[in-house]
């Protein structure tokens, strides 16, 4: 299987290259080397490499910069996705495209199925729900996996930014009232490439999927005392959680207060177990600890 990957430094990019054991005919390409805000500077990279499987980790994941940029992030979540996905058309290929919960307006009761109707409520949603429609109407073998909350031990994340504030101070002030599930990159990683796998070994099925971390759905401010419990565990020491609503952070990008994804296709689609969040993320909290550990 000749895989070419979009996406070389993010959290899901390196979480990628970390899970893939055979590194032949595997080509990653970061921003530097196919810039999507030229759209057929990554078009043509798939024209070049002729891969059977082209997987998309790059995006514009800066949700409030989108903001007052829409010109950015629509050229780099939406018409570059859809200039792949011509071109791994036009060359008989398949692609697996990672998009977002922000998609939806979190206004339902309970988890979004695929077949939910979309309604994006910030610029960075729209960018990625334009990405998701121009790839699935250009390439119809196609995956695309939605996720949400995604953090890494690597990158700039909500559980790195919670140990680097919560060092500094005896209580933090977190939103309560977006609930949602954690997704390790790890956990993203491995359900890419089980796709990429069954999608070459002709199980395909194609289309929209939903992924995140499994057990209970959690706030903002549930996902942080998870994060300081580990942290108590291993310092004796952790901050305060204060739990605030979302009127009292507000932010240039209005967030959908329900993120939580219905897995239940891709667990059958594809035989994706889901790990439970916190489980997922002691392991990642260990590896911080290890590489921590190691650079000092
Ligand atoms: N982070 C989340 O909480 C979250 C939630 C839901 C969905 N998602 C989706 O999950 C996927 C992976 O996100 P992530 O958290 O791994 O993102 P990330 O850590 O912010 O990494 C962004 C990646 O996009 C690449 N990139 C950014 N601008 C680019 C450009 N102009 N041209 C080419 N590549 C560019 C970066 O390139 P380099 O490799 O050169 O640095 C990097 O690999 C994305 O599709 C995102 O929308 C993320």
């Amino acid at each position: 299987m000749r895989v070419l990957q979009f996406g070389k430094c993010g959290q899901l990019a390196l979480a990628l290259a970390a899970a893939r054991t055979d590194q032949t005919n595997y080509k990653v390409l970061g921003s530097a080397d196919a810039d999507f805000r030229d759209p057929d500077a990554p078009a043509q990279a798939v024209r070049d490499y002729k891969p059977d499987i082209v997987l998309i980790a790059a995006a514009y994941t800066d949700v409030d910069g989108a903001e007052a940029d829409r010109a950015g992030a629509f050229a780099v979540n939406a018409a570059a996705p859809e200039a792949i996905a011509q071109a791994v058309n036009a060359s008989g290929g398949a692609l697996i495209h990672v998009s977002t919960d922000y998609v939806f307006d979190g206004r339902k009761t309970g988890g979004y199925l695929e077949t939910d109707a979309t309604h994006p409520i910030n610029i960075y949603g729209e960018s990625k729900l334009a990405g998701e429609q121009g790839v699935l109407k250009a390439a119809p073998r196609s995956v695309v996996i939605r996720t949400s909350w995604v953090y890494s031990e690597n990158g700039k994340n909500f559980v790195k930014t919670m140990l680097r504030v919560g060092a500094e101070r005896d209580e933090l002030h977190i939103v309560d009232d977006q609930i949602g599930r954690p997704t390790s990159a790890t956990e993203l990683a491995i359900t890419v490439w089980t796709a990429a796998d069954a999608i070459a070994a002709g199980r395909a099925h194609w289309g929209v999927h939903h992924f995140s971390g499994g057990g209970a759905a959690a706030s903002w401010a549930d996902f942080a005392d998870a994060v300081f419990e580990f942290q108590q565990a291993k310092t004796g020491k952790r901050p305060a959680v204060i739990r605030i609503g979302s009127n009292d952070y507000l932010r240039p990008a209005q967030r959908p207060k329900n993120s939580l994804l219905d897995c239940g296709l891709i667990k059958e689609a594809y035989g994706i177990k889901l790990k439970p969040w916190r489980e997922a993320l002691v392991e990642t909290m260990a590896r911080l600890e290890v590489s921590a550990g190691s650079s000092g």
